[in-house]
């Protein structure tokens, strides 16, 4: 006796008539449908065919700073320093509730799109260090609905603001998870080199994981990510270094980017592209062409690495939409990589699932027996379409139990003599005139 079957699913690697089995909050088998079909369970749901795939992952965004589109005013350049410029005015007058509130919210549109982990990096430029009490706070009292993991993120600089190590160090003292960073911020290229040797010396020291803003412009000597590969080797963290934004491998030699790849490969770097706000922030100097701004996903990926898709920013100063939605990211990272190919698709899918779970290190993530039972159904057949649909996220289940539920998108159509139901599906579930 199971808790939950769900019947009839497709999984996300094209096994069709599956049924998954939960009991408490793990999965316990995951079998054709024929092999479970006289097994009970206390609650059933028929996915009719559809799509079920581990829950949505973000493996970079900032919690503190969204919703808060327009506070003090609108970002006019469009660019990351006047973004940067913006949130330094609008720290100080946020306080720990107004932050816990937002991110509540922000939480809740995550959950009801499926996106149940996400790595949020927390600011703590800030010597209160409220933005990291709050997240905290945040993430003890949401671990019902979803995995909150924090990067103490020194925005205005490790070494350009003083006592900002030791900011960090206490931030990493309450709690906060992974060591972060912002080299290309630094003053000058060897500050920016010396922020990273100590960021991944604390880590190392503390046995924590890292993830670094790197080179996040379009300056093709911004090389950050040469000297992250480097000192992850040295410490010994390979596997544990996640190099975020990568923005200026978009803009650098060849030559120099056909040896830089191997070491990042020595070196087991993840990789973060947030495709929406890569597109949005760089090229901002540009005329024509312009710059896309987004990092070598298909090299990246054929070198072996792992790399994901960040949605990294929603209606804050950097980035004035958004909406928590994976599949919106997973969508604009195909077209900004130009991934068309079937594979490809099927790549960007995993890198706002499996791959985030990689760079997160969530060891029970995933579709087998003993995995955490965090799941989706979505309203499409395989992940191209979901990602092609934006996909309707018709349950959404965590640790065995079902929180969110959304009804199917569906069109009726008064269309000659009768009436047609249209869902965009390329194999409709009901085709009814
Ligand atoms: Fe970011």
């Amino acid at each position: 006796m199971f808790d939950l079957i769900i019947r009839h699913a497709t999984l996300p690697d094209d096994q069709s008539q599956m049924s998954i089995a939960i009991t408490g909050n793990q999965i316990a088998e995951v079998e054709p449908d024929a092999v479970l079909a006289a097994a009970k369970a206390a609650h059933e749901i028929d996915a009719q065919g559809q799509l079920v795939s581990p829950a949505f992952v973000d493996a970079h965004f900032h919690l503190d700073s969204a919703l808060r589109y327009g506070q003090p005013r609108i970002n006019q350049s469009g660019t990351l320093l006047e973004g940067i410029h913006l949130w330094g005015e609008l720290k100080p007058t946020l306080s720990q509730d107004a932050i816990v509130q937002t991110a509540t919210r922000y939480c809740q549109w995550a959950v009801a799109n499926g996106l149940l982990a996400i790595r949020s990096h927390v600011d703590v430029s800030d010597p209160r260090l409220l933005a990291v009490e709050a997240l905290l706070h945040v993430r003890q009292t949401l671990k019902p609905y979803l995995d909150l993991q924090l990067v103490a993120f020194p925005q205005d600089g490790a070494k350009r603001s003083p006592g900002m190590l030791d900011q960090l160090r206490r931030a990493l003292d309450m709690g906060v998870d992974v060591v972060g960073g912002i080299p290309h911020f630094e003053r000058t290229a060897a500050e920016g080199a010396q922020s990273i040797r100590e960021l991944c010396e604390i880590a190392a020291d503390r046995g924590l994981m890292v993830d670094m803003h790197c080179d996040e412009t379009d300056d093709p000597m911004s090389r950050h990510v040469e000297t992250l590969a480097a000192e992850t080797h040295r410490l010994g963290l390979t596997g544990r270094v996640t190099g975020s934004h990568l923005s200026s491998m978009h803009s650098m030699d060849n030559d120099y980017v056909n040896r830089l790849i191997p070491l990042m490969v020595q070196a087991n770097l993840r990789v973060v592209a947030n495709p929406l706000i890569n597109i949005t922030l760089q090229g901002r100097q540009d005329t024509y062409p312009k710059r896309r701004g987004m990092t070598r996903v298909p090299e990246l990926l054929q070198a072996g690495l792992t790399v994901a898709f960040g949605q990294d920013c929603v209606m804050d100063p950097w980035y004035s939409l958004g909406s928590g939605d994976m599949l919106e990211v997973a969508h604009m990272g195909l077209h900004v990589a130009q991934m068309t190919s079937q594979f490809a698709m099927r790549d960007c899918f995993s890198a706002v699932t499996t791959s985030g779970a990689e760079v997160m290190g969530l060891t029970d993530y995933g579709l087998a027996p003993g995995a955490r039972a965090d799941l989706v159904l979505l309203q499409a057949r395989d992940p191209i379409e979901a990602i092609r649909l934006r996909a309707t996220r018709l349950v959404v289940i965590r640790g065995g139990k079902v929180i969110a539920k959304t009804p199917p998108r569906q069109a009726h159509l008064a269309w000659g003599d009768g009436q047609r139901s249209i869902d965009w599906l390329t194999n409709p579930v009901d085709q009814n005139c």
